[in-house]
């Protein structure tokens, strides 16, 4: 792999301690997927933040890096385990945010900004079309790639923190054109809402096996239709990026050959609405996977119509999102509605198991999917308006 000057003092050591453990990490990746060079990037989003993943192996390695460790180019983080000011009220132990704030101060010792959330491109972070960037976080690079048209591969979150302290990743995968070209077309049925796209992306997700899809016949969609839709098929499959006719930026790149077409039924998605319900009574209600934005927060608001919450219902979102919110008084309303917003985190990186949680109820296909394989939670999948009706209910 061909080196800068640089690049190779980076590599020897020459630029201190953390410098060389990231452009270690970032040359044997680059070997393994035949990168021949590097890429200067412009932006770099963490995961890894949550110590119920990290444990202590992961915030010594944290530690060690944050010495001589500073990022060179505007870098955020994904959601921690607690919610920064409101961890008591949720019931976290005072152990675990010990460990929790370790880890952030780690981060924030290296000028990482503690954004705390999935949605940095509602945050403050947002790349532009075109610009090499190196983020970790599904959702949030499905999103980049396939809306924003910002090019980034699915890092982990050793690999993005390596190309935020060293300001250059691999230049390899879909940092090339012709890797984002789409390689399976998917004629989709109508969708409704966020919900039905969330279902679209499961449905897709389940056989695109990492392919890039092509989406056609959808005649509209909102930023939080897609936002949805790529959570859904960035959880479910290792799919780094999709396109939608007439409506994402880059799906005029047309593949050389013929590829595979699939065509997905109103049955399809009523077919995974039941393969992801356990029809339970939840303990939770979560809206905010990925974190809320402040439209959601308003239609939320529009569903209640008034209505006192009677259910614990948690709704995540930025604290960028939240501080806007409570300028337009939505934040107000809603906790007045009896609504918890919670910024920093949410039920799948908190120590949710802690919490007397055993069952969920989500509108979000990621979530039900983190919450039953990883989290080993009972889970209910519904849309919006229903799981408003269930909050409600006496
Ligand atoms: Fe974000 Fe947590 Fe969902 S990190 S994408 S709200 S699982």
């Amino acid at each position: 792999m061909y080196l800068t000057r640089e690049e190779e003092k980076m590599l020897a050591g020459e630029m201190g301690h953390a410098v060389q453990v990231a452009m270690e990490i970032l040359v044997a990746l680059g070997e393994i997927y035949g990168a021949e060079k590097m890429v200067p990037i412009t932006s770099a989003q963490v995961s890894g933040v949550s110590y119920k993943n990290l444990g202590e192996a992961g915030l010594e390695w944290l530690e060690d890096l944050s010495k001589d460790g500073r990022v060179r180019v505007q870098t955020t983080l994904n959601p921690a385990g607690i919610d920064l000011e409101k961890w008591r009220e949720i019931g976290v132990s005072e152990n675990f945010v010990e460990m929790q704030k370790r880890v952030i101060d780690a981060y924030l010792a290296m000028g990482i900004k503690p954004t705390l959330t999935c949605t940095p491109y509602l945050a403050e972070n947002m790349p532009r079309f075109a610009e090499h960037i190196a983020w970790s976080e599904s959702s949030a690079v499905v999103y980049a790639n396939s809306v924003i048209g910002a090019r980034t591969n699915r890092e982990g979150g050793p690999s993005a923190l390596a190309a935020a302290l060293t300001g250059r990743t691999p230049f390899y995968g879909l940092h090339l054109m012709e890797n984002r070209v789409y390689s399976i077309k998917v004629i989709s049925p109508n969708l409704e809402d966020e919900y039905d796209f969330a279902l679209l992306g499961y449905v897709v997700g389940k056989q695109s096996k990492g392919r890039i899809p092509l989406f056609t016949g959808i005649r509209s969609a909102n930023q939080s239709e897609l936002k949805a839709l790529g959570a859904a098929l960035g959880s479910i499959s290792g799919t780094p990026m999709f396109h939608v006719e007439g409506i994402t930026p880059e799906y005029t790149l047309t593949p050389e050959d013929r590829v595979e077409e699939i065509e997905v039924s109103d049955r399809d998605l009523e077919n995974a609405s039941e393969e992801l319900n356990d029809d339970v009574e939840p303990d939770l209600i979560f809206i905010g996977c990925p974190h809320a934005s402040l439209e959601e927060l308003i239609m939320l608001i529009e569903r209640l119509e008034n209505r006192v919450v009677k259910k614990k219902m948690w709704v995540c979102t930025s604290r960028a999102v939240g501080a806007l919110a409570k300028k337009l008084g939505v934040y107000q309303k809603l906790e007045r509605l009896g609504v918890t917003i919670l910024s920093d985190t949410c039920p799948i990186v908190a120590p949710i198991n802690e919490l007397n949680i055993r069952s969920i109820a989500t509108n979000s296909v990621k979530g039900v999917w983190y919450s039953r394989n990883l989290n080993n939670l009972s889970i209910k999948l519904a849309k919006l308006s229903e799981l408003v009706e269930e909050a409600v209910r006496d």
